[in-house]
């Protein structure tokens, strides 16, 4: 049961300049959590609130999954802290081992970090470290793709593909093209599942390799599902495109998995789900299921094998100029052992696969709602846009977003107008049912 001895609401909430949020609104009308467990968040004044976005994607494995918990605890007593530069500690290279196993192909190599932003960023410098040592250093573009969400460092908003976290920040990095994005609603709205239409898109990739010429780009990023900018599932065959734009002209593909990875499309990961081999995964949150912090990214073997094996030098050199403080941190490891030993045990990645077409049924049900304008699902993930008021864009999903917590005892992920589903994989069909009834009541109610 959850707990009854709540974290008592705060009474000066100024201090705290909080990420992605309206400030000044949620300080005069703030949402509070200060419990989960399973489904479920719980407030100070003890509300249950369902939880239909597993947090901010992260928390595949449930709420304090008891596992996990009872790993951490026992964690924190044994070994605190252990550098990773120079030293290790068995339980990261147990994990790295574990992670290689879980993913396809010879993505052999894990990278740890502690964050999405910071596997983006780690990524991006392994495929230009790469290209130089193996004698293409004039490959320093990077492409990514308009409306792409890779966090928030200054390598990930270069490369991604979102206005506002862009125009803030002065030039970024130098080298970087976009890819055109893939929502084009007059041709895929209410697709369920992958667009049939679209493949097309990818072939802009030959444009912009001609533009620059393939000796000047390093790699291409995208995430395989576009996430966070509303849940766009790549239309039937341009993964498959890329792959071979990519590959005939010596270009890395990177796939940033961050959402996509540990089970949201019912496998270990979308390179796994399309059959589409990227040269590096990004990755993070469903990796300790949102309990600690942490990141990996997955790097193929020969990429490994260049810059470390071969381009190596004497002993006491460092291959790779990179790392983290926390890379691999003993909380953060346990943590992630402790949520893949949860997904084995409990078919948490079988579950979602089994329950996608319900979800898939459930989520484009609500199309009759009102200003829904499309509906867009795979595997456990599902968006339901909204037209937006006039002159007032984001607002009506914002109010969906308040009236959910305050009025529908629901959490709901937004972005602009959209909003996205993504529930926890232990998710049951009666959650999904509860899920969509609580959102066609939001959606009813809502000018
Ligand atoms: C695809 C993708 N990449 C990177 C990130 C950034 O992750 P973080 O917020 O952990 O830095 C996210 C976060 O939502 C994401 O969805």
């Amino acid at each position: 049961m959850l707990k009854e001895d709540l974290v008592q609401a705060p009474n000066d909430l100024e201090p705290f300049w909080m990420p992605f949020t309206p400030n000044r609104h949620f300080k005069r009308e703030p949402r509070l959590i200060s419990a989960a467990e399973g489904m479920h968040y719980l407030t100070p004044d003890g509300r249950r609130i369902l939880d239909s976005s597993a947090g901010l994607w992260c928390c595949n494995a449930g709420h304090a999954p008891r596992r996990v918990v009872e790993a951490v605890r026992r964690q924190i007593g044994e070994l605190d802290f252990a550098p990773s530069f120079q030293f290790g500690h068995p339980r990261a290279f147990e994990l790295a081992a574990r992670l290689r196993d879980l993913f396809p192909g010879d993505l052999d190599y894990a990278f740890f970090t502690n964050s999405g932003s910071e596997s983006v960023d780690t990524a991006l410098k392994i495929a230009l470290c790469y290209q130089r040592v193996i004698g293409q250093g004039s490959r320093t573009r990077i492409i990514g793709r308009e409306r792409g969400y890779h966090g928030v460092g200054f390598g990930g908003i270069s490369v991604g593909g979102i206005g506002p976290n862009r125009k803030w920040y002065g030039p970024l990095l130098p080298g970087v093209d976009h890819l055109p994005h893939t929502r084009v609603l007059e041709h895929t709205a209410f697709s369920r599942g992958q667009p049939a239409w679209g493949a097309h898109l990818a072939d802009e990739l030959e444009r912009l390799v001609e533009l620059h010429d393939p000796s000047t780009i390093a790699a291409v990023i995208v995430e395989p599902v576009a996430g966070s900018i509303g849940v766009y599932p790549p239309p039937l065959g341009y993964l498959e495109r890329l792959r071979e734009i990519t590959e005939r002209h010596g270009i890395l593909l990177i796939f940033d998995e961050v959402i996509t990875a540990f089970g949201r499309l019912g496998r270990g990961s979308a390179a796994e789900y399309f059959g589409v081999r990227p040269d590096l995964v990004t990755t993070a949150k469903g990796l300790t299921g949102g309990t600690v912090p942490m990141g990996a990214v997955m790097v193929r073997k020969p990429i490994y094998d260049a810059i470390v094996t071969e381009n190596g030098g004497p002993d006491h050199a460092i291959e790779l100029f990179h790392g983290f403080t926390y890379s691999a941190h003993p909380l953060a490891t346990a943590a992630a052992l402790a949520t893949l030993d949860t997904y084995r045990e409990e078919g948490l990645f079988e579950n979602a696969a089994a329950l996608a077409p319900h979800f898939e049924e459930a989520v484009h049900s609500l199309r009759d709602c009102p200003n829904v304008v499309d509906i867009r699902n795979l595997g456990l993930m599902g968006a339901v846009e909204l037209a937006p008021r006039d002159g007032a864009p984001g607002a009506r999903g914002y109010a969906a977003m308040v009236r959910a917590f305050f009025d529908h005892d629901m959490m709901i992920r937004i972005t602009g107008d959209t909003i996205a589903l993504s529930p926890p994989l232990i998710a049951t069909r009666a959650d999904i049912e509860e899920i969509v009834t609580r959102l066609r009541a939001i959606l009813t109610g809502l000018d």
